[in-house]
C-alpha cells in the first residue's frame, strides 16, 4: 500500500516538484494524492496540474475568518483521505484545533536549523548573526509555531559572499533531498511520529533529529546528495 501523501503550499512549489521527482526515482512507496494552496497564483498548483494531480485552491481571503478557512480546508483534506500531510511553503499559521485534528501526521519543512530562527526571514537573520552554517528542518507540526519535534535537518555552509536569495537557493537544494528522505522513512514504516518525540527504526531521535550535510554536485542538482553529519 502506498502512503497517501497530501501537499499544502502557498508558493513556487519547488519542494513539491522535488517530492514528485524523488518519489519516482527513489521508488518511494508513496503517492501524492492532492495539492492544496491558499493562493490562486501559487506556482505549485500549476506543477500539480501538469503532473495530473488533484489540486484545489482554498483562498483564505475568501473566508470571513480563520475558522471558516480551516473548516473548508479540513473538508477538502478529509475527502482525499491522506496518511501524511506535508506543509511545503504553506504560509498560513494553523490554529491549535486544526493542528490537533491531524497531529502527528502533519509535517513541515522550515528553512533553519531549528530551534534557531523560528518564523520568517530565516536566511537574512542567519546572515546578520554572522553564522557559518544554516539549513532546513523537517518537523512534526504542533500548535506552537515551528516548535514540534525535529525529524531531520540538512546543514549547508554560509559563504562570505552570500546574500539571502543565494543562501535560500542553497538551502532549498538541501530541502529537496531532505523532505523526500523523510517521506521515504515514513512510507516504509521506519518512522514513528508523535507530537513530543519521534523515532526512526525504534530509536528515539535527538533534539535536532537526524543531521545531514548537503554535498552539492557542481554539474547538476540531480547529483546532489546528503551525507550524515
Ligand atoms: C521553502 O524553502 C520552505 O522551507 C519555506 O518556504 C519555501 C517554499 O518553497 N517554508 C517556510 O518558510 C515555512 N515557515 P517552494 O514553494 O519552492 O517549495
Amino acid at each position: 500500500m502506498k502512503c497517501r501523501t497530501l501537499v499544502l503550499l502557498s508558493g513556487r512549489g519547488s519542494n513539491l516538484e522535488a517530492l514528485l521527482t524523488r518519489i519516482r526515482c527513489w521508488q518511494i512507496p508513496a503517492t501524492i494524492v492532492g495539492v492544496i494552496s491558499n493562493r490562486p497564483d501559487a506556482g505549485g498548483l500549476a506543477i500539480a496540474r501538469g503532473a495530473g494531480i488533484t489540486s484545489a485552491c482554498i483562498d483564505h481571503r475568501q473566508h470571513a475568518d480563520r475558522s471558516g478557512f480551516e473548516a473548508t480546508l479540513a473538508t477538502t483534506i478529509d475527502a482525499l483521505a491522506p496518511d501524511l500531510i506535508l506543509l511545503a511553503g504553506f504560509m498560513r499559521v494553523l490554529t491549535p484545533a486544526f493542528v490537533e485534528r491531524y497531529s502527528p501526521r502533519l509535517l513541515n519543512i522550515h528553512p533553519s536549523l531549528l530551534p534557531a530562527y523560528r518564523g520568517l526571514d530565516t536566511h537574512a537573520r542567519a546572515l546578520a548573526a554572522g553564522d557559518r552554517e544554516h539549513g532546513a528542518s523537517v518537523h512534526v507540526v504542533v500548535p506552537e509555531l515551528d516548535a514540534g519535534p525535529v525529524i531531520a535537518q540538512v546543514i549547508v555552509p554560509i559563504r562570505s559572499d552570500d546574500d539571502a536569495p543565494r543562501l535560500a537557493a542553497r538551502v532549498q537544494r538541501g530541502e529537496h533531498l531532505l523532505y523526500p528522505l523523510v517521506v521515504q522513512w515514513y512510507a516504509s514504516g521506519r518512522l514513528s511520529l508523535d507530537s513530543v518525540q519521534v523515532s526512526l527504526d525504534r530509536q528515539s531521535l535527538p533534539e535536532n533529529g537526524c543531521r545531514f550535510r548537503l554535498v552539492m554536485d557542481p554539474e547538476s542538482v540531480a547529483g546532489d546528495r546528503l551525507e550524515e553529519a
